[in-house]
């Protein structure tokens, strides 16, 4: 195996959009598409805001996380029914199947669903026929991580863990997501306490906005196995000497850090300091359709921004299976699939 082979320069885009690859940071309420927003309001009698498929759409211009947030969870109202949560999740994964993704970790947001009166069996039962048929159909495998909103109680976080625990063996782990600001990790320490004496995997998004030390409690009070974002790190060196020492890997979004004004441009991206400095860093989408692109969109765009190579590639795919919470057996084969692409890749 030769994953240091050089590949010119020009067949490097043709390299990352055949590449085996994970994702590990996919919000699947921010993979619901306007036109599919539309289908679904329509179906359901659900009046929105917005007149059609493109006054949405332009509505999508996004100042920080907040901004977005306000939009996401109003384009989350369309799913009310078990069957809107299955399309929502085909068609993201059929799209993720084009992209060569062989495993993709889904994170999904139940309180939003929950205040809007939906059952959590409507929601899990939805996400996970999705991800079984998609096995079977596209060979891809997916599995379901309970996100908290950090904006709740840690109160609400609790009753929401009540309410998923007859589903416990359709989910591999829980998260923490919405507004970081003014939420630290530590808001939830005991709930991630209890997730983990329960047996889940363990995320957190952190330093997507705020500052280092919401990294450093997800690590030390939360005891987070991965964190999502975690690109506020390299402002404290302390900190990126810890995340390499324990290969905490980080799941980096950079158009949606493009998107939400973390980094003005991507060629000021530092994924590239981030692997330099030898972090677990992998590329994911976070919310692909409102922040105007998928996996290969993700990778295609940042590498020709930092000008990374073959060699940056192949880390950043070996990294997305390392990181996974796939059973060691399975990740082999995934592993082994990314060895023989660069083998044969010319
Ligand atoms: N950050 C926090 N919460 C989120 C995000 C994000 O990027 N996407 C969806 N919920
Ligand atoms: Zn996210």
């Amino acid at each position: 195996m030769n994953p240091l082979k050089p590949v010119a320069a020009e067949r490097l885009p043709d390299l990352l959009r055949r590449m085996p690859k994970a994702e590990l940071h996919i919000h699947i309420e921010g993979s619901l598409e306007p036109e599919l927003i539309f289908a679904l309001a329509q179906r359901n009698g659900v009046a929105l805001p917005y007149a059609s498929v493109e006054e949405l759409r332009s509505a999508y211009a996004f100042t920080n996380l907040q901004s977005f947030l306000d939009i996401y969870y109003a384009g989350a109202s369309v799913l009310l029914k078990e069957q809107d949560f299955y399309d929502m999740t085909r068609a993201y994964l059929l799209r993720a199947a084009q992209d060569k993704v062989l495993h993709a970790e889904l994170f999904f947001d139940p309180q939003t669903h929950m205040a809007r009166g939906v059952g959590m069996e409507t929601v899990i039962n939805g996400l996970h026929r999705a991800c079984v048929d998609a096995k079977v159909e596209l060979g891809i495998s997916a599995s379901l991580i309970l996100c908290f909103l950090r904006h709740l109680s840690e109160e609400e976080a609790f009753e929401t863990l009540e309410k998923a625990l007859p589903f416990r063996d359709k989910l591999i782990g829980v998260g923490l997501d919405s507004g970081e600001l003014g939420n630290p990790p530590e808001k939830f320490a005991r709930v991630f306490a209890r997730c983990r004496a329960l047996g889940f995997h363990r995320v957190a998004h952190a330093g997507e906005e705020g500052p280092p030390a919401y990294v450093w409690t997800a690590l030390d009070v939360l005891k987070v196995e991965r964190v999502d974002h975690g690109v506020q790190a390299s402002q404290d060196a302390a900190l990126m000497q810890r995340l390499a020492a324990d290969r905490i890997p980080l799941t980096v979004c950079p158009l949606s850090n493009l998107k939400l004004c973390v980094f003005p441009n991507l060629a000021h991206h530092n994924l590239r300091q981030l692997l330099d400095a030898g972090l677990v860093a992998t590329i994911n989408s976070d919310d692909p359709a409102y922040f105007g692109g998928y996996m290969n969109d993700n990778f295609t765009q940042t590498f020709a921004a930092l000008t990374l190579n073959a060699r940056h590639a192949y880390t950043l795919a070996r990294n997305s299976f390392e990181a996974s919470f796939i059973e060691a057996s399975a990740r082999q084969l995934y592993v082994d699939r990314l060895n023989e692409f660069f083998e044969t890749f010319q």
